[in-house]
């Protein structure tokens, strides 16, 4: 992988209109946001920019309203929140592009935002289309991408546009992309990983590339059934994935010709279902009406021996039903230990996905890592080994 571009410190901004790329697809019900993380991310990097006299005009989708206006996938409440975290004014836009948003976008002072509209609202974003891409450049003088998560998407906002303007990986971005090399390329070892979630199909792509890296891989929640199903214990009515025999089987080879541990449960935190009560159970006492939430404590002391022995570690996936205090020990307590480890130990620590950040923010760990990925797709994308076309128009090739 080539070097990403990245803005001249030096350069006088004054005046100048950059266009940043930001992802601002934050997690709303009934018009609200219930988790501001990737906004409070973006901050102070739009901070620095204003600080610099640029004017700064931020493009971001919400949700997937398939290229349709739809008013409750509008940025427009963002405007105020961002107004609020930032101290500046930030206007809103209700178009990208044309004559009246080129005049919006000169007419603003310097160190002032303007905010366009959800850019999906467009059917030719998702289309990666040349015209719609020019379009969007002329309401800029210089682009900077600050999305990592949406870098996995070769949309015009992300990939076209670059093509047509003077174009930059924000800091942020080439931060993200630095961490992850890092973990895949060159760690401090031993390195393992703690891979859970629901479905392993969705993590198939990850495990097969981290299996040749990693010294360790640890299973846990949902898609963990799978592989105590495959080891011949009962799963009861637990969540389960059908027809992933051969992709688990093959997994499990991998690692062996890898050398590389993999650890599964081996004791589990079962209910008869998510109200009822929580029982301790080791593997071979689970019964037909038991559903697996979380693991047990035998399971968590492994994972700590782990943790211990690791000098660098990945966690992506909460390891139960944590949304619910009875179920959310395990997922707790690798948060706990982790912190602990990267605070006394030095121990270097990435986590990643929608679901482990809530897990992580839930159980107030989120100063407790070194790295924290707000990205889902992406950063699993990166994980796998593949090349985001994002990144790739953003590569030097001097
Ligand atoms: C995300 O939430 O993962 C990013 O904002 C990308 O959104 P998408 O999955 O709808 O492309
Ligand atoms: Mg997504």
């Amino acid at each position: 992988m080539g070097k990403l571009k990245a803005l001249d410190k030096n350069l006088n901004l004054t005046d100048k209109r950059i266009i940043l790329r930001v992802d601002l697809n934050v997690p709303m019900q009934e018009g609200k946001i219930t988790d501001k993380s990737r906004i409070s991310k973006v901050i102070p990097v739009i901070k620095e920019f204003t600080n610099k006299k640029a004017k700064v005009i931020l493009i971001s989708h919400l949700g997937r309203p398939k290229g349709k206006i739809d008013e409750k996938l509008s940025l427009k409440p963002i405007a105020p929140v961002l107004e609020n975290l930032l101290n500046s004014k930030v206007y809103f836009s209700n178009n990208n592009y044309g004559p009246a948003t080129i005049e919006k976008s000169n007419k603003i002072k310097s160190g002032e935002v303007l905010l366009l509209e959800n850019i999906r609202f467009n059917k030719e974003e998702e289309t990666n289309e040349k015209a719609f891409a020019k379009e969007l450049a002329k309401v800029g003088d210089i682009y900077v991408n600050e999305a990592f998560s949406c870098s996995h998407r070769a949309h015009t906002s992300v990939c076209e546009i670059t093509k047509h303007i003077d174009s930059y990986a924000g800091k942020l971005l080439s931060e993200e992309v630095e961490v992850i090399n890092m973990l895949t390329n060159k760690p401090k070892k031993p390195v393992s990983c703690i891979i859970g979630g629901s479905k392993i199909s969705t993590k198939i792509g990850v495990l097969t590339n981290l299996v040749k890296k990693m010294q360790t891989i640890v299973i846990v929640g949902a898609m963990a059934n799978n592989f105590i199903k495959h080891k011949g214990h009962n799963i009861g009515k637990s969540l389960f994935e059908k027809n992933q025999e051969n992709l688990l089987k093959d997994i499990v080879k991998k690692c062996k010709t890898n050398n590389c541990k993999l650890i599964i449960p081996e004791d589990v935190i079962v209910s008869k279902n998510h109200k009822s009560e929580a029982n301790l159970k080791p593997l071979n006492k689970i019964d037909d009406t038991d559903l697996i939430l979380d693991i047990g404590e035998n399971t968590i002391k492994k994972i700590y021996k782990i943790i211990d022995e690791s000098k660098t570690i990945l966690w992506n996936g909460p390891a139960g039903y944590f949304e619910l205090e009875k179920f959310s020990m395990g997922s707790n307590k690798i948060a706990k230990k982790i912190t602990e480890n990267t605070k006394n130990k030095s121990l270097i620590s990435i986590a990643g996905g929608g679901d482990t950040v809530a897990a992580i923010n839930k159980f107030g760990c989120s100063d407790g890592f070194t790295y924290i990925s707000t990205a889902g797709g992406a950063f699993l994308e990166l994980l796998e080994g593949k090349i985001l076309p994002g990144i790739k128009v953003l590569e030097t090739h001097e």
